[in-house]
């Protein structure tokens, strides 16, 4: 009976972290109420206009659009704030209207890109090219992109050891409980990466919230900021990580 009640525990580990990471997969692949809710990482350009326009001593007038179905990397003007998910990022106008882009497997982090091709007068993305210097991380699209990509894979593959466990956690002997705690092992490490990955890239990026428009005391105005996808990924990981100690028992003690 207690064997029963540690590979029961294992098992609501397990299926606990499974179910987290799902949430994670499917954040900002459409508007609708929930995937809007989850995301790794937002970009909030609300008070860039306003920086801008200090900057140049100029009005600035149709940066921004307020067409929420406009869609994205089309220069139809600049959204409020990005989220990002792992499969596509959403432009908002406000809290709850906005638009995603295409889907991908393993969508990059390119915030600057994804600025930059919304900005409809040429002008004003020359103009944003000058103003955020080029050492900014936010700007190394290169660095974000490649790294997000890698730790996409790391999470997806987190998912699947995760699912993989507890599959074969449910057949109860010895040999398939040695084969669950060697998948929550290596789920747990591969969260581990992914979520160390985003979490790195997500501080490097909020250093443009301190920023100052070069030669002025103008604050930069984009200010990023960690979504709860990271929490939702740091929080599968734990219970991943916890469930191979009752595995590693079921695995050793189990007489079943
Ligand atoms: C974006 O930034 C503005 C100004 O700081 C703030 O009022 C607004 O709530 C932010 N929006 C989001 C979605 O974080
Ligand atoms: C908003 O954008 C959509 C998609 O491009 C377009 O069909 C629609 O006419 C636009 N609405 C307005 C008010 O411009
Ligand atoms: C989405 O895909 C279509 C067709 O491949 C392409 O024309 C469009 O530019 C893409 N949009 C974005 C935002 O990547």
């Amino acid at each position: 009976m207690r064997g029963e009640i540690c590979v029961g525990f294992a098992s609501f580990l397990a299926f606990t972290s499974l179910m987290l990471l799902i949430f994670v997969h499917i954040g900002q692949i459409t508007t609708s109420t929930v995937p809007r809710g989850i995301w790794m990482v937002e970009v909030n350009m609300s008070t860039y206009g306003a920086s801008l326009q200090s900057a140049i001593f100029n009005p600035v007038v149709g940066l921004y659009t307020s067409n929420a179905s406009a869609p994205l990397q089309a220069g139809l003007g600049l959204r409020q704030f990005y989220k990002f998910g792992l499969y596509s990022y959403c432009g908002y106008i406000s809290e709850k209207e906005g638009t995603c882009g295409n889907h991908t497997v393993g969508e990059q982090f390119t915030p600057f890109d994804a600025v930059i091709s919304d900005m409809l007068p040429q002008n004003y993305s020359i103009l944003t090219a000058n103003l955020i210097p080029g050492n900014a991380t936010l700007r190394d699209s290169k660095y974000l992109g490649q790294s997000t990509k890698a730790a996409y894979w790391m999470l997806l593959l987190g998912t699947l050891c995760a699912a993989l466990a507890l599959l074969t956690g449910i057949a109860k002997n010895n040999l398939t409980f040695f084969v669950s705690t060697i998948f929550a092992i290596a789920g747990s490490l591969l969260l581990l990466i992914g979520a160390s990955i985003w979490t790195v890239l997500i501080k490097k990026s909020e250093s443009v919230n301190h920023l100052l428009i070069p030669g002025t005391q103008i604050p930069s105005g984009i200010s990023v900021s960690v979504g709860p996808g990271l929490f939702l990924t740091w929080a599968a990981f734990i219970a991943l990580v916890v469930s191979i100690i009752p595995y590693m028992i079921s695995c050793c003690t189990y007489r079943g």
